[in-house]
């Protein structure tokens, strides 16, 4: 057999999984459902949902990847021959094809942006204008499919050039420039007048606010986050070398995507408040509030298209990770090269994706279960697939799998004295699924 591709340095993997974490989830939905839900309650509940739920969902698919060492619905085969547990990788990649392309849609306005914010155009309009300008581009029945053609076709090129050779050289250069980018937008935000308001309302949390949705939008978030629930994590379990420690990494990753959504949030929320603007405007936030206040603030032209550019390499990095869960299966499932297989999805996913993206004008009209395609898409593998794909892994983890090589995975062979296995234990039996079941019947209305 083919000796499996591997991450070649801890960087690279930190890079790889961060770079897949990090995406338009961080730094478009973060803040405005942070906004929408009240601010700092909401992030001390996000933090605590990460904390029990996401953190061992994620520790669980390193662990079935890298035992497993396979696509999500083979590895689930090679450690449970018999039994129905790989229907969490069909649901895996399953998720990871649709919300591709979907996702794909947005991270291609974020290039549009990108090249409205070089070529000045929010200079000089005032809000219903900039308002109308971003009604009028998304639903344009050409120009965002143009721009979510070429972000899948990055995307394709560099899942195409393999896992060392793509996905980890371009995180590994897409990650680091992503951070300065971020706190370069950081500096300039908490320098604006007015920033301290801001970031009290980031900062000091009003309980007054914690309802039932707040919790049910923060774990949901979690998982959309931490790339979790659609075999994201279990592929590129898969190709993590034996010695690198899987509990230090999943504990590096879930902090950095945490920190970095928050740092977006300090980017984002002084300047809101600075200018006197409500922040609870939901998805508009960065394409309709952010231009009406970037011609006003000093040095406001490089910001725009700096954090326009930093939305657009946050989308790529985690646009590459889901092309890789369909890719990785498709090669082995296929015995077909890896670039055909990657042009191949990419052109299934962009079929998708087309109507995804006409569902913002043209077929507007037509709904699924009550809303448009592209909403439909998000809300089917949010609270379905992903919530399905992330309760039967931590099951599978914390009821089926054999203790020993859970053990063996989390402590590499016994080389490592690691204090928190019973623990994990505890939390992947009972507390992740409890609370993992808990939400779900909430979104779907049940409780
Ligand atoms: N985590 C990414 C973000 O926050 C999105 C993402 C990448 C993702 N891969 C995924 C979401 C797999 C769900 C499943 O933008």
């Amino acid at each position: 057999m083919e000796k499996r591709e591997s991450f070649k340095s801890s960087f690279g993997l930190f890079a790889a999984a961060v770079g897949s974490a990090v995406g338009l989830g961080n730094i478009w939905r973060f803040p405005y459902i942070t906004g929408m839900n009240g601010g700092a309650a909401f992030i001390l509940v996000y933090l605590i949902c990460v904390a029990i739920i996401g953190l061992p969902v994620l520790l669980s698919e390193f662990i079935i990847g890298r035992e497993g060492k396979s696509n999500p619905i083979d590895s689930f085969k090679n450690l449970m021959p018999k039994g129905k547990w790989y229907i969490s990788g069909i649901l895996g990649v399953m998720a990871a094809f649709l919300i591709l392309s979907f996702y794909s849609v947005i991270a291609g306005w974020t290039l549009e942006y990108m090249i409205k914010a070089i070529g000045n155009q929010f200079a000089g309009k005032d809000v219903n204008q900039i308002d109308a300008m971003f009604g009028d581009f998304i639903s344009n029945p050409i120009r965002p499919i143009f721009w979510q053609f070429i972000i899948l076709s990055l995307t394709c090129y560099i899942v195409a050039s393999g896992v060392e050779k793509g996905i980890e050289k371009y995180s590994s250069l897409l990650v680091p420039a992503l951070i300065v980018i971020i706190i370069i937008l950081d500096i300039r935000a908490l320098t604006l007048p007015g920033a301290s308001e801001g970031l009290s309302f980031l900062f000091k949390p009003d309980f007054s606010k914690v309802n039932g949705k707040v919790i049910l939008d923060a774990l949901g978030h979690s998982f959309f986050s931490l790339s979790l629930g659609a075999g994201t994590m279990i592929t590129y379990g898969s190709y993590i070398k034996n010695n690198e420690r899987l509990g230090s990494s999943a504990l590096n990753i879930a902090i950095a995507d945490t920190l970095i959504a928050i740092l977006a949030g300090i980017a984002i929320f002084p300047v809101v408040f600075a200018f006197g603007i409500e922040p609870d405007n939901g998805p508009g936030l960065v394409f309709i509030t952010l231009p009406n206040v970037f011609p006003k603030i000093p040095g406001g032209y490089i910001f725009g298209i700096l954090f326009f550019l930093l939305l657009a390499l946050a989308a790529l990095t985690s646009t590459i990770s889901m092309l890789e869960v369909v890719v990785a299966f498709g090669v082995d499932r296929f015995k077909a090269s890896r670039e055909r297989v990657a042009i191949i999805s990419t052109i299934l996913i962009f079929i998708v994706g087309i109507f995804a993206s006409l569902s913002q004008g043209v077929l507007g009209h037509i709904s699924f279960l009550g809303t448009d395609f592209l909403d439909f898409l998000d809300k089917l593998t949010a609270n379905y697939f992903m919530t399905a794909g992330s309760l039967i892994t931590i099951l599978f983890v914390g009821w089926k799998l054999d203790r020993k090589i859970t053990d063996r995975q989390l402590t590499n062979e016994g080389m490592l004295d690691i204090g928190y296995v019973d623990t994990f234990y505890f939390v992947a039996k009972y507390i992740s699924p409890i609370a993992i079941i808990l939400v779900f019947l909430a979104s779907v209305g049940i409780i």
